[in-house]
């Protein structure tokens, strides 16, 4: 499905065609639909519309890569144990060979941050990702969800470096999004339409 940035799509073909992008260009995505990404974020509902989500917006390269070593280092120090191998035993793995590249070298990273002490970070961090996602599917780009700043959230080396990113002493990070032009043939996203798995739904009439 070929979609341009200047057409709009509806709210049910975007849910539907949304998918992970990635692999991205190298080349910047345009001010403008960045903008827009991020405008979708900031617009999402919040708990007594609190509005405390911040967005760190990444397009440094030497930070992008900075990242990408604090993190590898970091799991690479890790231990696989039962309770964490189903969520980022993966990430220790591959750390440890040296090959952990978990941004997937797209050109901007949406670090979404917000207050340790309130109970809704992560619900109101979640509205925002899926705000984000939905407006670069509707606007060609690609992105994809980014767990491991969080998983790492406590982590003393990422919580320093983040601080001198602008994160606040309050803040913890909770999801962050890649973004990018996606490098695909076609230059859009993947859109196939899949069939819904999982996600079981009952009627209490
Ligand atoms: C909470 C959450 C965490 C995720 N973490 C990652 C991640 O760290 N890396 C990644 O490549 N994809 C991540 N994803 C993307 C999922 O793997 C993806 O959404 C899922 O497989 C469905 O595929 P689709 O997005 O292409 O439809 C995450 C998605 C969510 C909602």
């Amino acid at each position: 499905m070929s979609i341009s940035a200047n057409k709009t799509m509806d709210v049910f073909t975007c849910i539907e065609t949304r998918h992970s992008t990635r692999k991205f260009k190298e080349e910047p995505v345009p001010q403008a639909l960045l903008d827009k990404v991020i405008e979708a974020g900031r617009r999402a509902p919040a708990g007594k519309h609190k509005n405390q989500s911040h967005f760190l917006v990444v397009r440094k390269k030497e930070v992008l890569d900075k990242l990408a070593e604090l993190v590898q280092q970091e799991f690479a120090k890790m231990e696989v144990t039962p309770e964490n191998d189903d969520n980022f035993g993966g990430a220790i793995r591959a750390s440890q060979k040296g090959n952990y590249r978990f941004l997937y070298n797209a050109p901007v990273l949406i670090i979404v941050a917000n207050k340790k002490n309130y109970g809704n970070n992560f619900a109101d961090v979640s509205c925002a990702m899926q705000n984000m996602m939905l407006a670069a599917n509707a606007l060609d780009l690609g992105s994809c969800w980014i767990n491991q700043l969080r998983w790492l959230q406590d982590n003393p080396v990422l919580l320093d470096y983040l601080r001198s990113l602008g994160m606040t002493e309050d803040e913890a990070v909770y999801a962050s999004l890649s973004v990018g032009l996606p490098a695909t043939p076609d230059g859009l996203p993947g859109r196939n339409v899949m069939a819904i798995a999982g996600n079981p739904v009952t009627y209490v009439d």
